[in-house]
């Protein structure tokens, strides 16, 4: 049958007492067609799910800001359309035909595609490729994993890109920019748990005890960073977390200390990189490429296990808020404006 056609029926079927259990669920479906671009609430049939080996019964997600870039359709994110967003979820395996996988089975999800070209976690229900399927650590409730979402399993990846380019405590401060977000607050709080001198920079230095509360010593305004700076300035930097590119990714460089490391992982300040290579080549600084969609199995196995590890479960009441399935949707335009402290948790279950 034709995807849009049947998202037409779908719209409009209400469930009653007479379904059987879960065969319709509740999920975000994204439109885009003749009438525009739209994400609404919507009864999905479950026979419209896409195919996999792994049904998951969803009962937490999140909202990243690639959702809320895919949601408003402030970005292209979504590349197939109808598409349920949500870049991450959390639940339980319902059937699986998968080898590592049985009905009961706690199990995560960030990244591959999902939300993007596969239906992703804001429903409550999910189809999908087992070999994408992360299990759920002991350590977490669902809900704590969703905390951590995307946003802490891309700060766990650039912690260990400083790590595995020799930046230990000793060698000097961390500077996190869009230090008040998900990536930049779940940073702070692993770093500064690993022993690190953690440098804040954010647009809200009004949230500064906040900062402090993660455990960042010190909060710097992000207005001197997010203009055009000098090609190499005074050297301060052991290492950084960057998640705002631009300007502020081309100063971090310029100031980054002799064989220093910047793990760059986003570009919620923009795409381009205003720099030039003096760093690179005067002071044999490493800029890190951080991507957490398409990283490979054995990483993020490991970045979910150091997140067991390294960070403390009691910095996640701080750091999150958890919302329903249907508060996602005017959520993200607040979110993609900076208007949203820390980490959202979605529970699908609550509309
Ligand atoms: N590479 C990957 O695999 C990967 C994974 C996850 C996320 N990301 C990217 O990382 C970035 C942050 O994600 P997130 O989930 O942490 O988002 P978020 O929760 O929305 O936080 C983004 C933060 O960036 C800062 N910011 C927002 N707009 C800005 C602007 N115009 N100029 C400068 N700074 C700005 C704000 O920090 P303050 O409030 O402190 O000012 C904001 O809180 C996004 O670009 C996202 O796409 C990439």
């Amino acid at each position: 049958m034709n995807r849009t056609v049947a998202c037409v029926r779908m719209a409009t079927h209400v469930p009653t007492d007479m379904d059987k259990e879960y065969v319709v669920f509740k999920g975000i479906l994204i439109e885009k067609d003749d009438a525009g671009y739209r994400a609404s609430l919507q009864h999905i049939d479950e026979a419209q799910l896409p195919e996999g080996d792994v049904t998951v019964r969803v009962s937490h997600s999140t909202l990243n800001y690639k959702d809320g870039l895919a949601i408003t359709g402030k970005g292209p994110v979504v590349r197939k359309f109808p598409m349920v967003p949500g870049v991450d979820l959390a639940g339980v395996v319902e059937t699986s035909s998968h080898a590592d996988y049985r009905p009961g089975d706690r199990v995560l999800l960030n990244g591959w595609g999902v939300g993007e070209t596969h239906w992703g976690g804001l429903a409550q229900k999910a189809r999908l490729n087992g070999d994408w399927l992360v299990p759920l650590p002991a350590a977490f409730s669902p809900q704590q994993a969703m905390a951590i979402g995307t946003a802490g399993y891309t700060a766990m990846l650039c912690v260990m890109a400083l790590e595995r380019h020799g930046v230990t405590p000793s060698a000097g401060e961390i500077v996190v920019t869009g230090a008040a977000g998900g990536v930049g607050s779940v940073a702070i709080a692993l770093l500064s748990h690993l022993g690190y001198r953690v440098v804040a920079v954010t647009g809200r230095t009004g949230d500064a005890d906040y900062l402090h509360g993660l455990g960042a010593a010190e909060v710097l305004d992000r207005a001197p960073f997010a203009v055009p700076g000098k090609p190499l300035g005074k050297e301060r930097w052991a290492g950084a977390v960057d998640v705002v590119g631009g300007h502020v990714l081309a100063n971090i460089c310029a100031a980054t200390r002799y064989r220093g490391v910047v793990a760059a992982c986003g570009l919620a300040g923009g795409m381009d990189f205003p720099a030039t290579v003096a760093p690179f080549i005067l002071r044999g600084v490493t800029l890190a490429g951080i991507d957490s969609v398409m990283c490979p199995r054995a990483e993020r196995l490991e970045a979910w296990r150091r997140l067991a590890m390294d960070l403390d479960l009691s910095r996640l009441g701080a750091i999150s808020h958890e919302v329903g399935l249907g508060e996602a949707i005017a959520l993200a335009p607040k979110l993609l404006a900076g208007q949203v402290r820390g980490r959202v948790v979605v529970d699908v279950n609550r509309v």
